[in-house]
């Protein structure tokens, strides 16, 4: 199992090109499945969870190449319509294509994604969907089995209880090779989103609405293939931007969504770290003590604050002056991060959804492990803001999502090493 043994207390300074997004390219992977023709998938970020979506799409029959930081997808080879158990367990993601398989094959057998993460993570509404399409659903021995009568999904119109990100996304990938018009009300307006969208327009499929509350889909009979530069990865952004906000220092990020990350920034902001941006550029400078934020972060759909950056927010606020307070609204247990933080000195007390952090002069290292993805990224961020040495194990889940991840880092002049 490999580790990184960060020593903190160096400030950080220097640029960096953002990778591309994890949670754009996975579904825009997915999509590549559908219709004929290849997809060239530029800006692809090189991660364990890419190369588990290159998995899928070999066992399914696609041919998935790699080179000059593209993902390129043939689906024309593509006959299964299975996912192993194990690859359903790799990645938990790996539930995005199910609305693809459905949409090119007609059925699907796959299993519930497992673990618990950041809490249960129930697929109820990505099968009510399906089903509503047309899909005949039953479950025998953990796996479960999707079939339509006649092999097509039918359009239909779903008003989601939540903009599940997850399942508008299976919803579009089901639709746009359906029968007839599909309409999803209360979608989710994520950017990642959008970004799927535009993937499938260039490849010929009609979608109107995304980035709105109700996305419309007209069902097409044929995709072609293209060319997609992916976008950039707003978590990452925000990911480098609160270490060096934690650390001290100046960063400037090149390839960045300015305005996807506003919501983002917006916070950030708010603890006196000078930030200044420009096109697709993001400059920040921390200089004096972080200042707490007054008003509470409650994480809310975008364009809300994103969940996917409360931990390593929190990292940069436990050494902040004064207390701040996190709502998380969208997943049950997404404080897992906060009993490594509080090892590290940090003063930070969690009741349900709430957490308050009371900002301390500073850290000191310690041995912690990463549980999740965003929480092992604020983990890092705190062990770089902090006096001494830090072990953090359990990194193959910062691997998942963040590219280069050490030298990145080490790049702005943190010091980091894998072992
Ligand atoms: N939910 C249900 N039933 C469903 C689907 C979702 O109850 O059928 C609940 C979930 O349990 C959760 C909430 O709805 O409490 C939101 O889940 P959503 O479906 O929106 O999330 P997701 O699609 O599973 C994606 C990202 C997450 C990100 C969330 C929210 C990908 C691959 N994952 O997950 O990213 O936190 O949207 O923005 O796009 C990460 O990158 O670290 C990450 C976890």
């Amino acid at each position: 199992m490999q580790k990184f043994i960060i020593t903190g207390g160096s400030r950080l300074s220097g640029e960096l090109t953002l990778q591309g997004s994890k949670n754009s390219i996975l579904p825009i992977m997915a999509a590549a499945l559908l219709g004929e023709g290849r997809s060239v998938l530029r800006n692809c970020p090189m991660l364990t969870d890419v190369f588990s979506a290159s998995r899928i799409l070999g066992g399914l029959g696609c041919r998935c190449t790699f080179s000059d930081g593209a993902a390129v997808i043939d689906p024309c080879g593509a006959s299964g319509s299975e996912i192993p158990e194990e690859l359903m367990r790799e990645m938990r993601s790996s539930i995005m294509f199910m609305g693809a398989i459905l949409g090119r094959m007609g059925e699907c057998t796959f299993s519930v994604p497992g673990g618990c993460e950041l809490g249960p993570r129930p697929i109820d509404m990505h099968l009510a969907a399906m089903r509503k399409m047309g899909a005949d659903i039953s479950d025998s021995g953990g796996r479960i089995y999707c079939r339509i009568a006649g092999g097509r999904a039918h359009g239909a119109k779903i008003n989601l209880p939540f903009p599940s990100v997850g399942a508008t996304e299976n919803i579009i990938l089901c639709a746009v090779c359906a029968d007839g018009e599909t309409i999803i009300n209360n979608a989710a307006r994520e950017p990642e989103i959008c970004d799927l969208c535009s993937f499938l327009r260039k490849r010929g499929a009609e979608i109107k609405g995304d980035g709105g509350g109700t996305i419309v889909i007209c069902g097409t009979e044929k995709l072609r293939g293209c060319e997609h530069i992916v976008m950039p990865d707003r978590i990452a952004g925000a990911t480098y931007l609160s270490m060096t906000a934690a650390a001290g220092g100046e960063i400037i990020l090149k390839n960045a969504c300015v305005a996807e990350m506003e919501p983002f920034l917006s916070v950030l902001e708010q603890t006196g770290c000078r930030i200044y941006t420009a096109e697709n550029r993001i400059y920040l400078r921390s200089g004096a003590r972080l200042r707490a934020i007054r008003e509470r972060i409650r994480t809310m759909p975008h364009p809300g604050f994103p969940t996917d950056a409360q931990a390593v927010l929190m990292a940069a606020l436990a050494v902040a002056d004064g207390a701040s307070v996190f709502e998380e609204n969208i997943f049950d247990c997404r404080y897992r991060h906060t009993d490594a933080l509080n090892k590290m000195g940090a003063d930070i007390e969690v009741l349900g959804k709430v957490a308050v952090v009371r900002g301390v002069a500073g850290l000191h290292g310690a041995d912690i492990n990463a549980t999740d993805l965003r929480g092992g990224a604020a983990m890092a961020a705190a062990a770089l803001a902090a006096e001494g040495t830090t072990c953090l194990s359990g990194i193959s889940h910062i691997d998942r999502g963040y590219e280069k991840f050490e030298e990145t880092v080490s790049c702005l002049g943190g010091k980091i090493r894998r072992v």
